[in-house]
């Protein structure tokens, strides 16, 4: 059944848990993170970036989410738009019958320049009032999601579009936090703690605390009935990453954020956790050693099958790790 955001993650916080909120895009993803959901019986949150609704067509992209709730009915699922850049995205994707939005104002609609405060709390409280009308919930975002080795604003690429920002310029405010739940009325804020976009967040193995885990407890002491959004979450797998590159893919060493500490998070009140990149990493190396290894085959479904079954222990893994399995 499709549920709002803020019925789920009202749930999760009760009883200590985390939920991947996984990127879709295709009917692979979809099927792989509904198989995966279904065997560990978990509610699942499905994000659509507008990047995605490029890819497959904004109908196809709900029809694919509606079809997943067809085919699931006894899984929870709430439906939401991952970066909203203005008011009239986020109306649009309400229209759609998405059951949740991110109002991601800490940009300007661009989706690139930084905001101020001030246009941050307007947009997005003119978006509460609306899709809090129609029974949808809504993500906020505060802070400057970037890389904090670097210090760069976090881009795929690696390259910031702002410039360097030392460490504490670029984590979410607790105070700041704060004003801004009372301003705007979020269900749940994505917050700036460590992490960034995309699979170059370190350069180097982490061998101490990636996660400003203090940060964290003190924004969710100063607003405890806002839940808390990890943007960035991907773990970047070393092994997906080594088969990748055994099967002719060329990909750079780099880590993510390592699942212990994203399950550490989610002790002091992360509840939703969003996972993009490592979907594309087990998807993409399923494909190439498939290909390399059975050069003759040349129906899509034997590869793409192969793709499904990646995603799907991925979804798998996380469920379990961050207590989502066990809930639906
Ligand atoms: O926040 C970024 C997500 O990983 C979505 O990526 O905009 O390429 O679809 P995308
Ligand atoms: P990753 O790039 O770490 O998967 O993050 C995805 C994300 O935050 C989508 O909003
Ligand atoms: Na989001
Ligand atoms: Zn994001």
């Amino acid at each position: 059944a499709l549920i709002s955001m803020r019925q789920m993650l009202d749930h999760a916080a009760e009883f200590g848990y985390g939920v991947p909120a996984f990127n879709v895009n295709n009917l692979e993803q979809m099927r792989a993170i509904m198989i995966a959901a279904d065997k560990t019986d978990s509610p699942v949150i499905v994000q659509a970036s507008a990047g995605a609704r490029k890819y497959a067509g904004a109908p196809f992209l709900r029809h694919l989410i509606l079809a997943a709730i067809e085919e699931f009915p006894h899984i929870p699922v709430c439906m939401h738009q991952d970066h909203g850049t203005s008011p009239a995205v986020c109306q649009r994707s309400i229209q759609l019958g998405f059951s949740s939005v991110m109002m991601d104002g800490s940009l300007k609609d661009d989706g690139k320049t930084p905001a101020s405060y001030e246009y941050n709390v307007d947009v997005t409280r003119r978006t509460v009032e609306m899709a809090h009308a129609c029974g949808v919930s809504v993500e906020g975002e505060l802070g400057c999601l970037g890389s904090l080795e670097t210090g760069m604003a976090g881009e795929e690429d690696g390259v910031g579009a702002e410039g360097v920002l030392d460490h504490d310029q670029m984590l979410t405010d607790p105070e700041e936090a704060a004003q801004f739940v009372k301003a705007t009325g979020v269900d749940a804020l994505a917050i700036a703690i460590g992490t960034s976009h995309g699979a170059y967040k370190f350069t180097k193995k982490p061998t101490g605390d990636v996660l400003r885990i203090d940060r964290i407890k003190e924004i969710n002491s100063r607003i405890p009935d806002t839940h808390l959004v990890m943007h960035g979450s991907s773990s970047v797998p070393q092994d997906w990453l080594a088969i990748i590159n055994e099967f002719g893919g060329e990909i750079p060493e780099t880590y993510g954020v390592p699942v212990e500490e994203i399950v550490e998070g989610i002790k002091y009140g992360v509840r939703k956790v969003n996972i993009d990149t490592d979907l594309r990493l087990a998807s993409t190396g399923a494909i190439r050693r498939f290909m390399a290894q059975n050069p003759s085959e040349f129906d899509p479904r034997k590869y793409l099958n192969e793709s499904v079954k990646a995603m799907t222990q991925l979804c798998i893994d996380r469920y379990e790790a961050f207590g989502t399995a066990g809930n639906a």
